[in-house]
């Protein structure tokens, strides 16, 4: 396999070249490099390096402890790109796995180049088999598509942190149903609030999946940007902060008719068939997450990492963690397109809209998920009504 040098963030990594005059996509490559994925390895860099600031100071009140005690794994490494980069830039101890030979010899030369041998291991196992030997602080997922296969073991093993990608959208988003359905036990709502359905279709298997082991789930950080959504859940152990967890589990219930929506919290619920705004009948979307996406604090210090560090996605991580920050944390955000046309009117900016809510007395803020969509606590009624005389004023 032929390999080029790249530097990301302070980190020299081997990487695969496709063969000449050969266009294919990266997964096709002997070993899965993603150029792409620049920025998400960015924003992995910082969100990882903040928590595990956060977790020096708590466990130094019981020990003393060094960046190098902290264990992360990146379970399906490939070029071991992920895991390098966080073992080189923020010391900690990391083990790079991939069951593919190619991948796990570029992952032993991966960690040769960046003189890691004494914090940094290569493995290669099937990552199920690897994270149920062994507790790891952090656990990282980026697989290819879906990360369900593996979010048992995941669950099982991760102590602090788990950190999860997944590029399944479609399934997610509701455009390949029946794929969602089966790979997540949920039923999302293709429609214009989609990429939050995903998520939070996604972060409530993550919360299954973790209460089997009586975990608890609290959402650091979740951004959606471009095919793929990528969480950082803080886990905690315990019976009873697992069952707080799952309250916030529940539906959606979606009027495709007059935009109405109304987040049923509960597993086993009642909720009314029919729009009580115009009386269709509603669609039902979940069982989903409902709480929070973010931490605003776990946020602000992402953003300070990002700011400290040399990277060449800086100003667009910083803009999607900013817009994270001061998302309402409430779902679903509103796409005032999907509005004006049902009023028949046109759109104007998003930020006199949030203003002219906020006037109102309302709640309202930007979403990350969407530049021409917004996060409000005002029913579709008032967001309607405020439009309107919005326009007449
Ligand atoms: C999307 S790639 C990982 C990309 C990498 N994290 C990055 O940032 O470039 C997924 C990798 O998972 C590996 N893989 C798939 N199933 C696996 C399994 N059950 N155990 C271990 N590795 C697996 C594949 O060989 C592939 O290299
Ligand atoms: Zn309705």
């Amino acid at each position: 396999m032929n390999t080029k040098t790249i530097v990301e963030g302070t980190t020299k990594v081997l990487v695969p070249i496709p063969p000449e005059g050969v266009s294919f996509p990266p997964s096709a490559a002997p070993v899965f490099y993603n150029p792409e994925m620049e920025l998400n390895r960015d924003i992995n860099v910082a969100a990882t390096a903040a928590f595990v600031n956060r977790l020096i100071l708590k466990l130094q009140s019981q020990r003393d402890i060094v960046p190098a005690d902290i264990t992360y794994v990146d379970a399906l490494s490939a070029s071991g790109i992920r895991g390098i980069r966080v073992a080189n830039e923020l010391g900690i101890s990391a083990v790079l796995n991939d069951w593919n030979e190619d991948a796990y010899n570029l992952i032993v030369q991966n960690i040769e180049v960046n003189n890691l041998s004494e914090t940094t291991t290569a493995s290669r196992k099937d990552a199920n088999v690897l994270l149920h030997e062994k507790r790891y602080n952090i656990v990282d997922l980026d697989p290819f598509g879906t990360p369900t296969q593996f979010l048992d073991a995941a669950a099982r093993s991760a102590v602090h942190l788990l950190e999860v990608t997944a590029t399944d959208t479609a399934p997610l988003c509701g455009a390949h149903l029946n794929s969602g359905i089966r790979k997540y036990a949920a039923v999302p709502l293709n429609n214009e609030y989609h990429s939050e359905m995903g998520m939070r279709i996604l972060l409530g298997k993550i919360a299954r999946e973790l209460a089997k082991h009586e975990k608890a789930m609290i959402p650091l950080l979740s951004h959606a940007t471009r095919h793929y959504v990528r969480t950082y859940v803080q886990v905690q152990k315990g019976a009873k902060r697992t069952d707080k967890t799952l309250k916030e589990m529940g539906f959606i219930a979606n009027c495709p008719d007059c935009g109405y929506r109304n987040p049923v919290f509960g597993l086993a619920v009642h909720i009314d068939k029919e729009c009580p705004i115009c009386g269709t009948t509603t669609e039902i979307a979940g069982p989903l997450w409902l709480g929070q996406l973010h931490e605003v604090k776990f946020c602000d210090e992402v953003l300070l990492e990002l700011e400290k560090r040399p990277l060449k996605t800086k100003e667009k991580a910083m803009k999607i963690i900013t817009l994270c920050r001061d998302e309402l944390n409430i779902p679903m955000f509103y796409d005032q397109h999907v509005i004006c046309k049902r009023l028949g009117i046109s759109a104007s900016t998003i930020d006199s809209l949030i203003i002219a809510l906020k006037e109102h007395g309302y709640e309202a803020s930007r979403t990350h998920f969407d530049g021409i969509s917004f996060k409000t606590n005002a029913e579709i009624t008032d967001i309607e009504r405020i439009m309107l005389s919005e326009r007449l004023g």
